[in-house]
């Protein structure tokens, strides 16, 4: 649970999300004995990481063991959680990409690339999910119902340590990998990567470790995160224009996305459930219950565990009196140190620690006993959003964490720190700037997404320009004068077939009592002129604004 115990200065509830996923094609006896995940680019030339191509070569893993560069304290341990020294429990040689390639066999391109030889730069645009039209969140909502109904052909997960993988296979067994939806894999991610580390046995476990929270590497592991999944999104729809939308909920009464349009209402019947007029009320929960696979001394093994639990605003708020205000906003982005101290929950005006929610954000000092920013969302949800391994199960997570990562875009753009400002050693474990991000295969380091979206191929409509804000806020406009358009040509149309009938009547009757009639046609036309004229100077306008808004969505 997120809040109670924290204050308490218990954090053992507070295991870590963690997110382990294998490529499917590295999930074999094979890769696991030999320590090789290079596979084949099976899309393209067919060899292992496309290296007939030039796009990638099979090479060994690079983990900063660097003894200069120690971790933090926090984790006393070596040599027993698989998280350590990522990804060497598994894996000791893995792809490594040329020029704009990315993946685990270098067959996908960078982000923010396209293109046969990604050659191409793409930027998108991630907006104010209350600024979409209709037709955009009906869209959000059937992709990620897609992505919770569809396998995932790319990842599966381990459901057994690296340990418990080695006796398995022993014993002549295949090592334990299970299926998953697309989106349940990212589910699986976050808890993997904050789960408690198992040192053997029941109830054996060491809680206050987290390879991506309380720590430096909150905001870049949540940038790749959300990164992954969105292309991911991409990938299953085709729809490469799709970007994640934010919520924006400074100053909020309450949770305005709880909506069946968007994230769901809360249930008449049960106020810790969802609306049956939500498609999320029908899904299902997977690795929510960090106390019983820390009883039992396992790992979540991504079965269903029921339905999405949510009652915002039922929360304690001795822990979280309100909602984040601007004003908390502002003096968090006013902070200069990205991180300060032992880089943890007790630093003190410490940009990444306030604005993760242990910094006060009223005066910056750490150990807060009240969650604010990040945190406070969190509490307040009152559900599944609040422990912070089954997070991701809720989708307002994604909408929650576009919007924390629009103000560390904030942030970098207002203090342009030099890479060199994110921390190379003494961070806690899994943070520092050379550490390999868990549980991510193909590897990402830390440092690599302490830079601005713009590098990474996206930008958030609140952060651009006058000229390009004014054209991202017509588009919902014109997204439904094009539902619309068919009606208004088709009224149009009725409206010019009165004048039309009464010419013919007139013509008619002048025809049937005075011919040869002076009709000429260009009365014809007239008539018909003004109906006509009406939807082309629509379409007109349409064609211009279409044009303004792929300029500043496609810099190429
Ligand atoms: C890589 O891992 C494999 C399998 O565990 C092992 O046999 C091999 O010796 C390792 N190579 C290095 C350089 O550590
Ligand atoms: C919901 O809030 C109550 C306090 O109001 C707390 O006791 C409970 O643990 C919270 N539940 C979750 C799932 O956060
Ligand atoms: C933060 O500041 C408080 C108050 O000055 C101090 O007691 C505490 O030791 C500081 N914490 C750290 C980690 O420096
Ligand atoms: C954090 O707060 C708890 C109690 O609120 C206290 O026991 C602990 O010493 C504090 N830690 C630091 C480093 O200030």
């Amino acid at each position: 649970m997120w809040s109670p115990l924290l204050i308490t200065g218990f954090v053992a509830c507070f295991a870590a999300p963690s997110h382990q996923q294998f490529p499917r094609r590295c999930a074999t006896r094979e890769a696991l004995l030999s320590g090789e995940c290079c596979p084949a680019w099976q899309e393209g030339d067919g060899s292992a990481c496309g290296a007939s191509s030039g796009r990638g070569f099979c090479v060994d893993v690079d983990v900063d063991v660097e003894p200069a560069r120690p971790d933090g304290p926090q984790y006393p341990f070596s040599g027993l959680d698989d998280r350590e020294k990522w990804p060497l429990a598994f894996f000791n040689r893995t792809c490594r990409c040329a020029g704009n390639f990315m993946g685990v066999a270098c067959g996908d391109c960078k982000f923010g690339h396209f293109g046969p030889s990604c050659g191409g730069r793409r930027e998108s645009v991630r907006r104010n999910v209350l600024h979409l039209s209709r037709a955009e969140r009906r869209r959000l909502v059937s992709y990620l119902n897609l992505a919770k109904s569809t396998v995932s052909a790319d990842y599966v997960l381990p459901t057994a340590t690296r340990r418990e993988m080695t006796e398995e296979m022993e014993d002549g067994a295949d090592p334990r990998f299970a299926d998953a939806s697309l989106y349940d894999v990212h589910v699986w991610t976050h808890y993997y990567v904050s789960r408690a580390a198992l040192l053997g046995g029941p109830g054996n476990v060491w809680t206050d470790v987290d390879f991506a929270h309380w720590a430096p590497g909150f905001l870049p592991w949540h940038r790749l995160y959300l990164l992954r999944w969105e292309s991911d999104i991409r990938k299953l729809t085709g729809d490469d224009g799709f970007a994640f939308p934010y919520w924006d909920w400074r100053d909020a009464g309450g949770c305005d996305v709880c909506t069946d349009e968007l994230m769901g209402a809360r249930s008449p019947r049960d106020p810790d459930l969802l609306s049956p007029g939500s498609v999320f009320s029908s899904w299902k929960v997977i690795c929510s219950r960090p106390g019983d696979y820390n009883d039992r001394g396992v790992l979540c093994d991504a079965s269903q565990e029921g339905p999405l639990l949510r009652n915002p605003g039922n929360h304690n708020r001795n822990v979280v009196p309100r909602l984040p205000t601007s004003a908390e906003v502002d003096f968090t982005l006013g902070l200069r140190d990205y991180d300060t101290g032992p880089m943890d929950r007790t630093a003190n005006m410490s940009f990444r620690n306030t604005m993760e929610g242990f910094g006060d954000p009223q005066t910056g000092f750490g150990n807060s006993s009240r969650m604010g920013m990040h945190a406070a969302l969190h509490v307040f949800m009152n559900g599944t959003m609040s422990s912070v391994q089954g997070s991701a199960n809720d989708p307002i997570f994604l909408l929650h964490h576009t919007f924390i990562d629009s103000l560390y875009e904030q942030w970098l753009r207002r203090h342009q720190p030099s890479p060199s400002e994110y921390p190379d050693s003494g961070a806690p474990i899994g943070h520092n700037g050379e550490y390999n991000m868990v549980p991510f295969l193909p590897l990402y380091k830390n440092r690599e997404f302490f830079l601005s979206s713009k590098e990474l191929g996206y930008d958030y409509s609140s952060l651009l320009d006058t000229n390009q804000q004014l054209a991202e806020s017509m588009t919902p406009y014109l997204e439904q004068l094009q539902e619309v358009w068919p009606w208004l040509m088709l009224v149009g149309l009725l409206g010019a077939s009165v004048p039309v009938l009464m010419a013919v009547a007139v013509m008619v009757t002048r025809r049937y009592y005075r011919s040869p009639s002076r009709w000429s046609t260009r009365k014809w036309r007239n008539l018909f002129a003004l109906p006509e004229r009406e939807p082309l100077i629509l379409a007109g306008d349409k064609e211009e604004e279409a044009a303004a808004h792929r300029s500043y969505q496609t810099a190429i």
